[in-house]
């Protein structure tokens, strides 16, 4: 074998797992393999899982804080106004610079599949062949997934549409769409309409900012669903948001949830982001504006988090964790039973993985060898602590390395570490 890790722990439960890997692929995984590896790792008790996966994220944006100027209220309105700013004055190979520290930074994170929409509506589309430049780059190590996003409105700006289209035929993998941005309700159904249709005629997914707004009557995820149904594309259409969903009446949304299910169309909240932006019209009580997440899984849905933004016009924090981001998922909706704690730990791997169609993607012998050794030893423990990357691993190579995290102590008659892990 060209890789032994022995002695893992894995997501559902399991102990003392051996993972033999070949040909950057799993060859076997089990308990004491008896199996010999070129190189053999010892993860000593930690968690062994899927590499992280991040649904929803802009990364023709991402690092840009300052530029040209830093977002001083924090708002939603800013960021749109600084982007505007910003989107004439790109340049695209500081923007593939950008993307690429970005993605280092994601590898070290052990985040190796991105799901990014890539704004259209610059009619140079800098941003788009930026972003397949970045996207051919860091294929070795890391899938980007793009989605052809309309930010200025697919009907309301005037040459999106045909940007899109250009987009796509560029190698945009994604159709993407901001209904709620659209003029009128009825311009935002027909846009859901109108982009479900071609991304149907071109056997493409589908990817929506849908209602990201705290506008109860925002219902454009009804017309998704709807459109998803009558195409037949089900499992391949995603809404990103919901925002509106936090704010709907509780007897429409006891009907929305199974029209969403039946359709296959899956949910992705943006927590970080969500909790930062919506609710910004309330005074007090003040909604939080997540999306309706256990609601959504009791009835079927599979909801995934993003991180939407990093250091961006719309937020100045972030560094591509994901464990960041389901630490915040599950505190902003309330998810602190045990299994809903292991699903917000989902949320940023297999059901994002899903979402995008990743192939090969899993713990299991015939799966891609891509996986992250955490200093932790269970999904709950990975979330608490942030834990630390010890080991990325990408085709059977490791591709980045950190140590546990940990302080020396100086206090007489105590212990001289720490490492916040309990019963050790
Ligand atoms: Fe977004």
């Amino acid at each position: 074998m060209d890789l032994v890790i022995r002695n893992a722990s894995l997501a559902d439960g399991r102990r003392q797992i051996d993972i033999a890997i070949e040909h950057g692929r799993i060859a076997a995984l089990g308990p004491q393999l008896a199996v010999a590896g070129a190189r053999e790792i010892d993860a000593g008790g930690d968690l062994v899982t899927p590499p992280f996966v991040d649904a929803h994220f802009h990364m023709d944006a991402t690092l840009s804080y300052g530029l040209p100027r830093v977002n001083q209220s924090g708002t939603l309105l800013e960021g749109i106004a600084l982007w505007g700013e910003l989107k004439p004055v790109l340049l695209q190979e500081a923007l593939i610079e950008r993307a690429m520290q970005y993605c280092d930074w994601a590898v070290a994170r052990g985040l190796l599949a991105i799901r990014s929409h890539v704004d259209i509506c610059d009619d140079r589309l800098l941003a788009v062949e930026a972003l397949l430049e970045v996207r051919r780059r860091v294929a070795p190590y890391l899938d980007l997934q793009l989605v052809a996003f309309p930010q200025d409105g697919i009907l309301r700006s005037a040459t999106a549409f045909d940007n899109l289209r250009r987009a796509i035929a560029m190698g945009v993998d994604v159709v993407g769409g901001i209904p709620h941005f659209e003029r009128t309700m009825a311009e935002g159904a027909q846009s859901v309409r109108l982009l479900c249709e071609l991304a149907a005629e071109r056997g493409l997914r589908v990817d929506m900012h849908c209602d990201e707004s705290d506008d109860p009557m925002s219902r454009h995820i009804e017309t998704l669903a709807f459109e998803t149904h009558r195409l037949g594309m089900h499992g391949r259409v995603a809404g990103s948001h919901l925002t509106s969903m936090h704010s709907m009446d509780n007897y429409y949304v006891s009907k929305l949830l199974p029209l969403i299910c039946e359709a296959g169309v899956a949910a992705i909240a943006n927590p970080l982001i969500n909790i930062t932006l919506q609710g910004r019209h309330d005074s007090y009580p003040k909604r939080r504006g997540m999306t309706r997440v256990p609601e959504l899984l009791a009835a079927g849905v599979d909801v995934a988090f993003g991180h939407d933004c990093v250091m961006d016009p719309w937020y100045s924090l972030g560094s591509g964790d994901m464990l960041e981001v389901a630490h915040m998922g599950l505190h902003v909706a309330q998810m602190t039973g045990q299994e809903a704690m292991h699903q917000c730990f989902l949320a940023v791997t297999a059901t994002p993985a899903r979402i995008l169609g990743l192939e090969g993607y899993g713990l299991e012998p015939g799966c891609h060898a891509d996986f992250v050794l955490l200093d932790a030893a269970s999904t709950v423990e990975a979330i608490r602590l942030r834990a630390a990357r010890r080991l990325v691993v990408r085709r059977g190579v490791v591709v980045s390395e950190a140590p546990r995290a940990g302080a020396t102590l100086h206090l007489p008659g105590r212990p001289a570490t720490v490492d916040f892990r309990l019963g050790r």
